[in-house]
């Protein structure tokens, strides 16, 4: 996993919870990499849910709650540090529907080795979006977290469901998302 993924992380516990916090969850969790996070590197993507997991033991949050949260920070994050991937869009549902083959697909070309999810469109159009997340890695809570914070960087009026799809050993969640005139 990307280390700005990390890295966001870190500075979101420390905003969030306490410089303390930071330090125990990485004692806690006992990461080979001890730690030292650098927005370049990469790192193994077991050691962010051994992190997250060490944060929910200590604070007491649900796992599910705390990787919602993290995706619903981490949006307004990306924009921010790359913002030539939101600027000049306008519209929500038109974002999302090309998370896949646009902006996943540039952000392969700045890091070749990302490990990104699938995200297939399922039907689309002006009111109603439905996308289809799978990904070895299964962190759907994420994935909700991060429609959810394009939602709200955008500031449209979209509510979402989500819904497990049953498919057979490959696991994967449908969003389904509805804009309100
Ligand atoms: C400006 C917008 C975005 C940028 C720059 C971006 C970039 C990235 C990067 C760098 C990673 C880490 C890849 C790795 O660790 O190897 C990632 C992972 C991920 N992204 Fe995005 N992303 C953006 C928006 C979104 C949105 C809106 C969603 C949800 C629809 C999303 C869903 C995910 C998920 C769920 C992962 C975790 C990996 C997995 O599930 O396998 N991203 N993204």
């Amino acid at each position: 996993m990307k280390g700005v993924v990390f890295t966001e992380f870190m500075e979101m516990v420390e905003d969030h919870f306490s410089l303390r916090m930071v330090d125990e969850i990485i004692e806690e969790a006992a990461v080979p990499s001890g730690g030292a996070y650098t927005a370049v590197g990469t790192y193994p993507h077991e050691e962010m849910v051994a992190l997250v997991t060490a944060l929910s033991r200590r604070s007491g949050m649900p796992l599910p709650d705390l990787l919602y949260a993290f995706g619903r920070h981490l949006f307004g994050r990306f924009a921010r540090l790359y913002p030539r991937f939101v600027e000049g869009q306008t519209d929500t549902l038109r974002f999302l529907a090309g998370i896949e083959d646009i902006i996943h697909a540039e952000v392969l070309k700045l890091y070749p080795d990302a490990q990104l999810p699938r995200f297939d469109v399922e039907h689309q159009d002006e009111h109603r979006l439905v996308l289809v997340y799978r990904s070895p890695r299964h962190m759907p809570e994420l994935a909700l977290g991060l429609i959810e914070g394009c939602i709200d960087h955008f500031g449209q009026s979209v509510t979402v469901r989500s819904n497990p799809v049953d498919n057979g050993d490959q696991r994967s969640v449908r969003f389904e998302l509805l804009r309100h005139a």
